[in-house]
């Protein structure tokens, strides 16, 4: 079976083609990030036009990377949702007219299934039962994975997401859009301990989170000290380290309740380096196991919904031909 999967649930356009025996054959993505940064943030309407602009020669580049026509696909999955309406009609259109022309099914998909599924692209892939960080621009979540479609959320972000938190922080140190990854650069410039950061929700039950009196808590450093590289450095790492300390806090707390071994993170703020040596730390001590996706799997990506629509494709038969997107969509509500 080989699938083609569409993203196009916010700044990338992704498409890819998996095969259910030779694995990933083609993986093409264009970023829309030089686009949007002169803005501080994603404009909606400008990332639909520009999917629109990108989707037909990406998978015209897919099908020319693989080797493949149109006629040797067997299925085609799309993000459905969440993500921005307009950004996610252009995938879902394109996607349903391309399967309707073929006649052959099309799939749609949660697109933090995509993300949680994203490690099963990996050469040692987790067994289930685990736990899942999601941990994206839009997402902060911890999920418990049974098997294939059994999610139970166990917290979420009650505000920001860890990788919005990431972006706010990085805008007010002056880097670009999107400023995880930049931020995340100047960090290791930081003195460690020059300043102290709160790790929000850790002193109390529960595994939810909160992140916005962080980005307030790194706003008023910012402003009480002078902007100097050094000090922002300095700002950096300690805003780095509170994050990374409080989700590796709910972590340890998820798995300690579930009594798993296995821990996946996923979503754009797993490429991480911090956070993954201190998961990977966290597990070896627990006699567990840590996976997660390559970097460029970790963002936004075709891989993942073509590899997640490969398994629902298994699964169910019945493909409606309703062109349908949701900008919410919980993935307690997949079964
Ligand atoms: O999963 P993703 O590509 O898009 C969403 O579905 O939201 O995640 C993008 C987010 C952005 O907020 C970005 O700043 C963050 O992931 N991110 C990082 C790093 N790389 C990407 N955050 C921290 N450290 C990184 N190395
Ligand atoms: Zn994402």
């Amino acid at each position: 079976m080989r699938v083609l999967g569409i993203e196009t649930s916010c700044d990338e356009t992704g498409v890819a083609i998996y095969d259910s025996h030779a694995g990933l054959i083609a993986n093409q993505l264009n970023t829309q990030s030089k686009i949007h940064d002169k803005y501080g943030g994603v404009v909606p309407e400008l990332a639909a036009r520009h999917h629109l602009q990108q989707i037909v020669p990406l998978i015209k580049a897919a099908l020319q990377e693989s080797q493949l026509t149109v006629k040797d696909l067997d299925a085609v999955a799309y993000t459905a949702g969440p993500g921005l309406v307009g950004a996610l009609l252009i995938g879902a259109c394109i996607g349903r007219s391309l399967a309707f022309s073929l006649n052959i099914p099309s799939i749609a998909i949660n697109h933090m299934e995509g993300h949680l599924l994203s490690p099963m692209l990996e050469k040692n892939p987790p067994d289930f039962p685990f736990i899942a960080l999601l941990v994206s621009g839009g997402h902060t979540q911890l999920i418990s994975v049974t098997a294939m479609g059994c999610y139970t959320l166990l917290g979420e972000s009650l505000d920001d997401a860890a990788g919005e938190a990431f972006d706010k922080v990085a805008k007010l140190l002056g880097l670009g859009y999107p400023g995880g990854r930049e931020l995340s650069k100047i960090s290791k410039h930081g003195v460690r301990g020059r300043f102290m950061f709160p790790r929000p929700m850790t002193n109390r039950p529960g595994l939810d989170f909160s992140f916005s009196g962080l980005k307030t808590f790194a706003a008023q450093t910012i402003y009480n000290n002078s902007n100097t590289q050094q000090v922002r450095a300095d700002i950096a790492c300690a805003f780095e380290d509170a994050v990374v300390d409080t989700l590796l806090v709910k972590c340890r707390r998820a798995l300690d309740r579930s009594g798993f071994k296995r821990l996946v993170i996923a979503g754009g703020v797993s490429a991480n380096c911090l956070l993954r040596s201190k998961l990977a730390d966290m597990m070896e001590r627990r006699n567990g196991e840590v996976f997660y996706p390559r970097p460029e799997f970790c963002t936004d990506n075709g891989a993942m919904i073509a590899y997640a629509g490969s398994i629902r494709l298994k699964k169910n038969k019945n493909h409606s031909l309703d062109i349908a997107v949701y900008p919410r969509w919980p993935l307690s509500e997949l079964s």
